[in-house]
C-alpha cells in the first residue's frame, strides 16, 4: 500500500483546478441504469470509488469505458438486478444502483451496506420510500430484496434529509406510475445535479435543491451527454490547506454559491477569500483565529469539512468548538492529530479544540476519505516529516491529491509501501 510523505512548510502559491464532484458523479452513474443506451458522463473524476461504481455497473450488464474525465456507460443491456457484497462492501454508495435497478427490471437484491468508519448509517429511509412506493422489501442473508412490477408515486417524508436517501427515491420516482412528493428531502447541490441529469433524460422533476422535491413518473427515460459539478469539498479541502500554509492560491472552476458555509467559517478565521473570473482566490494569514463549527445539512457547515477545518483550528489563535451533528463517530482524526501535538479534548459529538502555535510532523495513519484529507492539510503546516500510510482512504475521493498539492509547492510524494 502507498505512503504519503510532507516535508511541512512550504506556503502553496499557484492555481489548481477543482475535479468533477464524487458524491454527484456516483448517483448521476448510477441513474444511468433508467435511460437504456450510450450516457456519456463528463467531468467525471479519477477516482477508486467511480472505478468500483464502474464496476458494479459493468456487473449489472452494462458496457463502460472511460476516457481520462469522460465516462461512457450503455445500459441497453441491464440483465442482472444483484450488485454483490464484494463490491457493496468497499463503497456505501453502491446502494445508489438499488432504486435505478428497481424502476428499470421490476427487482433489486443489494448488499446491504455494514456500518462503517464513521457511523452506523442505516438505509432505512430509502426502504421506508420504497415500501410507500408499492415495493416489497425483505431482508435475507445481508441482502434487501425488492420487488415492484412499477412503483406507484407516494406522499414520502424523510425523517432526516438523507442525501442518498433522497437520490435513490428520486431516481425510483422518476420512472413510477403517478406523483411523487418527497417531503424533508436533502437540498445537497449533488442532489440538484442529480435531478438535472435525470431532467435532461426527460424525468419531470419540480424543487430538487429546496426540501420538497416532486416527481411525476414518466414511462421511460432517453440517454444523454451531461456534465458533473465542481466538487464543493475537494475545493474547501485546498481553500484549508491554502489557508494553513498562510499561501496565496486560486480555486479554478469551483462554484462559490456551493461554498458559502466553508468560506464564511474560513474568513471569521481571518483568511482572505475573494471571488475571481472562473473561481476563488484564498490567502492564507500567519495564524488563523479560532472559529466554532456545528456540522449541519446543507447549506449548513458540511459534515465531509469538518475534518480539515479541526486541522485547521488545531493551530489557531483561541479555542475551538466543533460540533458533529450528522454522524456519530466522525471524530477518527483526532487520535491523529494529538500525535503531531494538537490539543484537543472530545465530549461526545463535540471537539474542544485549543489551538497551539506549533504542530510536528509523525507517522500517521489514515482512517477514512476526510480524516486523511485532514491529516495531509495537517502534515503541511507542521514542522519536519509526516509519514501518511493506508493512502487508499484518499484515493476514494481526492483525484491526484499528492499531484495538484506538488504543484503548488508542496512538498510531497507519494512511495510504494513495501
Ligand atoms: N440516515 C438514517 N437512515 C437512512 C439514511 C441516513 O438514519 O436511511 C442517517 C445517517 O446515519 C446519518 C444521517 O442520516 O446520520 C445523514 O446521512 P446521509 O444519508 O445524508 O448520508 P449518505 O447519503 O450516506 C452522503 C455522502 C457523504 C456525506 C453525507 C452527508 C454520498 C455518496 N455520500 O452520504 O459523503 O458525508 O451524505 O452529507 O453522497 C464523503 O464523501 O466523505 C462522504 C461520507
Amino acid at each position: 500500500m502507498d505512503k504519503i510523505i510532507i516535508e511541512g512548510g512550504a506556503g502553496l502559491k499557484g492555481e489548481v483546478r477543482i475535479s468533477g464532484a464524487k458524491n454527484a458523479a456516483l448517483p448521476i452513474l448510477a441513474s444511468t441504469i433508467l435511460s437504456p443506451g450510450t450516457n456519456t458522463i463528463l467531468n467525471t473524476p479519477g477516482l477508486i470509488d467511480i472505478k468500483t461504481m464502474g464496476k458494479i455497473l459493468t456487473h449489472l450488464g452494462a458496457k463502460v469505458s472511460v476516457e481520462e474525465d469522460r465516462v461512457k456507460v450503455d445500459t441497453t443491456h441491464i440483465n442482472n438486478p444483484e450488485a454483490p457484497y464484494d463490491l457493496v462492501r468497499s463503497m456505501r454508495a453502491s446502494v445508489l444502483v438499488l432504486c435505478p435497478l428497481i424502476a428499470r427490471m421490476g427487482e433489486a437484491k443489494v448488499s446491504l451496506p455494514g456500518g462503517c468508519a464513521i457511523g452506523a448509517r442505516p438505509i432505512n429511509l430509502h426502504l421506508m420510500g420504497l415500501e410507500k412506493m408499492g415495493a416489497k422489501v425483505e431482508i435475507e442473508h445481508g441482502y434487501v430484496k425488492v420487488k415492484a412490477k412499477r412503483l406507484k408515486g407516494a406522499k414520502i417524508y424523510l425523517d432526516m434529509p438523507t442525501v442518498t436517501g433522497t437520490e435513490n427515491l428520486m431516481m425510483a420516482a422518476a420512472l413510477a406510475d403517478g406523483t411523487t412528493v418527497i417531503e424533508n428531502a436533502a437540498c445537497e447541490p449533488e442532489v440538484s445535479d442529480l435531478a438535472e441529469a435525470l431532467k435532461k433524460m426527460g424525468a419531470r422533476i419540480e424543487g430538487a435543491g429546496m426540501d420538497v422535491i416532486t416527481i411525476e413518473g414518466v414511462n421511460s427515460l432517453n440517454p444523454v451527454e451531461y456534465s458533473v459539478i465542481p466538487d464543493r469539498i475537494e475545493a474547501g479541502t485546498f481553500m484549508v490547506a491554502g489557508a494553513i500554509t498562510d499561501g496565496n492560491i486560486k480555486l479554478k472552476g469551483c462554484i462559490p454559491g456551493h461554498l458559502d458555509a466553508v468560506v464564511a467559517k474560513i474568513k471569521e478565521a481571518g483568511v482572505e477569500i475573494t471571488e475571481e473570473e472562473g473561481g476563488l482566490r484564498v490567502k492564507g494569514i500567519k495564524r488563523p483565529k479560532a472559529v466554532d463549527i456545528k456540522t449541519m445539512t446543507y447549506p449548513g457547515f458540511p459534515t465531509d469539512m469538518q475534518a480539515q477545518m479541526m486541522a485547521l483550528m488545531s493551530v489557531a489563535d483561541g479555542i475551538s468548538v466543533i460540533t458533529e451533528t450528522i454522524f456519530e463517530n466522525r471524530f477518527m482524526h483526532v487520535a491523529e492529530l494529538r500525535r503531531m501535538g494538537a490539543d484537543i479534548k472530545i465530549e461526545g459529538n463535540t471537539a474542544i479544540v485549543h489551538g497551539v502555535p506549533d504542530i510536528s510532523g509523525a507517522p500517521l495513519m489514515a482512517t477514512d476519505l476526510r480524516a486523511s484529507a485532514s491529516l495531509i492539510i495537517a502534515g503541511l503546516a507542521a514542522k519536519g516529516k509526516t509519514t501518511l500510510s493506508r493512502v487508499y482512504h484518499i484515493d476514494r475521493g481526492y483525484e491526484k491529491i499528492e499531484k495538484k498539492l506538488s504543484a503548488l509547492g508542496a512538498r510531497i510524494t507519494r512511495e510504494k509501501d513495501i
